[in-house]
């Protein structure tokens, strides 16, 4: 069974027509945008805002109507996926390197619906490297000071260089002894100069569609 393709088109029931709608980036929120195509080839009239190029030329292929910040007020609801869901529903995004504009558009959004398939759920997270999207100026020293809170670091690569961002960054990924208290470590990797931004993304999931043990959609409800 495609769990990623039945939590991904779940999401979709979300979105009501008229809303402007954040499209996240990647494999499980494909699905979701494949049935938004559908659902746009049958009426539908929403308006999107994708968080990465990729996720742009998609809605485009599949006729979903694009729009940009300085054309609307808020985003009625985004949809995303994860890399890791905590029980409490926090995240680790941005395996796909678009955690900025996913984390810019989440917090926009007046309702996050994230799409995880069961693999994503941990009781607490930190096992998957966390991703931190970083100036390419000083990269040496930004992850120096990544280290001194406690992270290893990676810096990602892709074809033998390093991973730019569609913001033209760098992904620095980190590996955290402890992420008990990732509400901290967000704010403090925040504070590092060159940091632009981390795949944190606590207290912002609002809804989190999922499988449960008996291959079931499983939806929960942020407390
Ligand atoms: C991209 C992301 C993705 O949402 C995350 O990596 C999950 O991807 P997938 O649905 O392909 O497993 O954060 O930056």
């Amino acid at each position: 069974m495609n769990e990623k393709k039945q939590v991904g088109e779940k999401a979709a029931d979300f979105v009501k027509d008229g809303m402007v709608v954040g499209l996240g980036t990647g494999s499980t929120v494909y699905y979701t945008l494949l049935k938004l195509g559908t659902f746009v080839q049958q009426g539908l009239s929403i308006r999107g805002i994708p968080s990465s190029i990729q996720t742009e030329k998609l809605a485009l292929e599949l006729g979903i109507p694009l729009v940009s910040f300085d054309e609307i007020e808020q985003i009625d609801v985004a949809i995303d996926g994860a890399d890791e869901v905590s029980s409490d529903l926090n995240l680790i995004k941005g395996g796909g390197g678009a955690l900025l504009r996913e984390k810019i558009i989440a917090k926009a959004a007046k309702t996050f619906i994230v799409a995880a398939d069961s693999k994503k759920m941990v009781n607490q997270l930190g096992s998957f490297p966390l991703p931190v999207e970083v100036l390419p100026f000083g990269v040496e020293m930004t992850s120096k000071y990544i280290q001194e809170l406690g992270g290893s670091t990676k810096l990602r690569q892709k074809d033998g260089i390093p991973y730019l961002t569609d913001n033209g960054h760098y992904i620095v990924d980190c590996s955290f002894q402890d992420l008990t208290h990732p509400e901290v470590l967000e704010k403090d990797l925040n504070l590092i100069p060159g940091v632009i931004d981390n795949g944190l993304f606590v207290g912002m999931a609002d809804i989190v569609i999922t499988m449960n043990a008996n291959q079931q959609i499983d939806i929960n409800l942020r407390k």
